[in-house]
């Protein structure tokens, strides 16, 4: 780095972490979760470039079952999926990506369909645009920068046309219970009357199956997990030596979810911001919730938010489901 990037670098922390006018949204949330009497951070700040790229290596590791089992799931039900889309309908997935799983389903579609992709990442919504544009010359692709948890509009020339939602990777089983059935409302809202949901949902199954998938023997979700400090750093002038943290994925059968976890590895004050955090040794960041359900739980979990199951889709070790679901409100 040359001395005016160092400088230019500098002045940007300073103006994310000047006192009384932090407006950045990441700032923010790491002040206020470092502040806390049990430290968190919020799991969507994981995916910056190098996030992004390592969340990619995690869905090859040979112990992250979920991401393969969903793409089999969806590729030998994708003919009765294509026809629930139906000719005219709109497939709209909520945190698109690169938009990789969706290929599954629409090398099926014979009909003319609309997709739109919804994704903070503007960069990631351009290349999976151009990408699907010439993979599928008839398919009409429309992009929505924004939050999928946050308020979105469905262009107004297709709002009466018939809407299928998209939801894969079990993104859901971030959210407490009590968020997923609002967030799940909030899709049926946004879908309206006579809408599908498609959704990805992990199952419950043996504990030590579930933390090797989230403590590989490669280490990548360790470097997952820490590449948020290095963030924090990078982001917000922190002091942080990733060194004095390690990774920790635990299963708590009692809430049915993996927590991640950071721990400091002894006693330590850091600076972020400029502001100091003590840790003691062995306490930790709470950094990611990934809820666990049965059929039956997620059922009724997707019931309370009104909507009914029309099908659900599993492999033939019962590891991970996808649901068919139908809105049943009459807007
Ligand atoms: C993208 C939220 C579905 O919870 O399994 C993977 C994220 N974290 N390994 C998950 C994740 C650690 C993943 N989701």
């Amino acid at each position: 780095m040359s001395s005016a990037q160092r400088a230019a670098r500098m002045s940007a922390e300073r103006m994310v972490c000047e006192l009384g006018e932090i407006e950045n949204d990441f700032a923010i949330a790491v002040l206020e979760g470092l502040s806390k009497e049990k430290k968190s951070l919020p799991c969507r700040f994981f995916y910056d470039a190098r996030g992004s790229e390592l969340f990619e290596e995690i869905t090859q590791l040979p112990e992250y079952y979920p991401t393969r089992t969903e793409a089999a799931i969806l590729a030998d039900h994708a003919d009765e999926i294509a026809e629930s889309i139906g000719d005219g309908g709109v497939l709209v997935e909520f945190g698109s990506g690169s938009s990789l799983k969706t290929e599954i389903l629409l090398d099926r579609v014979a009909h003319h369909v609309t997709y739109i992709a919804i994704d903070v990442s503007e960069t990631a919504l351009a290349e999976a645009k151009a990408r699907l544009g010439n993979r599928y010359p008839g398919l009409d692709v429309r992009t929505v920068v924004g939050d999928f948890s946050g308020y979105i509009e469905i262009p107004e020339d297709l709002s009466t046309r018939p809407m299928t939602g998209f939801f894969p990777g079990s993104t859901i089983g971030n959210l407490v219970p009590r968020d997923a059935k609002r967030l799940l409302a909030a899709f049926g809202r946004v879908l309206g009357r006579q809408s599908e949901l498609i959704i990805g949902i992990d199952l419950k199954k043996d504990p030590r199956d579930l933390v090797n998938a989230y403590n590989d023997s490669a280490g990548v979700t360790a470097a997952f997990n820490l590449n948020l400090l290095t963030r924090i750093n990078r982001e917000l002038g922190g002091t942080i030596d990733e060194d004095g943290f390690r990774h920790e994925a635990i299963y708590d059968p009692r809430e049915g979810r993996i927590e991640m976890h950071l721990v400091s590895t002894k006693d330590q004050t850091v600076e972020v911001c400029g502001r100091p955090f003590h840790f003691r040794s062995g306490e930790t960041i709470h950094t990611e919730n990934s809820y666990k359900y049965s059929l039956e739980e997620f059922l009724s979990l997707s019931m309370a938010a009104s909507w009914k199951s029309e099908d659900v889709w599993t492999d033939a070790d019962r590891k991970f489901s996808v649901h068919r679901l139908k809105w049943l409100k009459g807007s």
